[in-house]
């Protein structure tokens, strides 16, 4: 049998302007995991068993492009797995899905850890994360890989699309607080969304861009000089860029101003937007009076997570 496991991850800053070549900070959420099990089966056939997503199928009966069924059929054309061993999946995750938290790019990681390491074959952490971007390509359109990056590295990320990926240090850690609107919502259409009005005026959209790009690198720096009460305002600057970009929704705004008004340093959205979460920088002692705002104020969940 052979066991692996994926985080969540959240994006402190930069998202949709990384799509656009500015950079984003993202940082893994390992409160939340998706865990994949490989197993010798003794019937023909790999059978899949997903509780999760109430998935419990051999792989020849579901659609090429269903989300496991690429990962598996992809991995094994790549690493010219031929015939298809009979194997038991098993996965499951605790990360919701379709919220921003990025659970299909940690099922796609675990699970091709767990597949290839069960077939003994090696594959790198780079290896591992030009395979799950491919796949991130199938489902999302014209992803920027960062949800990939960090879930495969599970370390901070400060990521420029097609450039540079650097981990960077946690000068202090502090403590960010995840509300969940409960809201599906799927990335590719709000990063097809954002395109549309990029393409309509490209130069206006890419100031902004440039400003959501500043804002990360200035973010990057003050994380890493451990003046993390610094980092509201910035949020709160992301936030506002963002909302002009159309990704934030009532939802979204009201758990942000919730988050604020019950005494966050700073709020914004994060990841594709629309509905999914919203994170908060709060003080770690002040953590559960402002999730019990956020719950008030209509959030499905909380996760409190500390960086570093
Ligand atoms: C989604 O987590 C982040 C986006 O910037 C999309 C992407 O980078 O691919 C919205």
């Amino acid at each position: 049998m052979t066991i692996s496991s994926a985080p969540g991850k959240i994006i402190l800053f930069g998202e949709h302007a990384v799509v656009y070549g500015r950079p984003a900070l993202a940082v893994p959420v390992t409160h939340v995991h998706a865990d994949v099990d490989v197993s010798d089966s003794a019937r023909v056939g790999i059978w899949i068993d997903a509780p999760d997503v109430d998935l419990h199928a051999e792989l020849n009966t579901l659609p090429s492009d269903h989300p496991i069924a690429s990962v598996i059929n992809n991995l094994f054309f790549l690493l010219r797995v031929s015939p298809f061993p009979s194997l038991n999946i098993k996965i499951n995750s605790t990360i919701p899905v379709a919220s921003g938290l990025g659970s299909g790019a940690a099922v796609t990681v675990a699970l091709t850890r767990a597949l290839s390491s069960h077939l003994n074959y090696s594959m790198t952490d780079e290896e591992i994360n030009a395979f799950a971007y491919e796949i991130e390509k199938l489902h999302h359109g014209t992803p920027s890989g960062v949800d990939n990056t960090v879930i495969t590295y599970a370390r901070p990320v400060y990521f420029i699309k097609g450039q540079r990926i650097e981990t960077f240090k946690i000068g202090a850690p502090f403590t960010i607080l995840i509300g969940d609107t409960g809201i599906s919502a799927l990335t590719r259409e709000s990063v097809h969304d954002v395109r549309r009005l990029w393409l309509y005026d490209k130069s206006r959209w890419e100031t902004v861009f440039d400003k959501v790009g500043e804002i990360s690198f200035t973010a990057r720096r003050v994380i890493e000089a451990g003046k993390s009460e610094m980092l509201g305002e910035l949020m709160n600057e992301n936030h506002a860029l963002l909302q002009k970009m159309g990704v934030s929704s009532p939802e979204l705004d009201k758990l942000v101003e919730a988050a604020r008004a019950a005494g966050a340093t700073g709020a914004k959205l994060s990841g594709g937007g629309r509905g999914g979460n919203m994170i908060a920088l709060v003080e770690k002692e002040r953590a559960p009076a402002i999730a019990e705002a956020l719950m008030t104020a209509g959030a499905k969940r909380t996760i409190t997570t500390t960086v570093g």
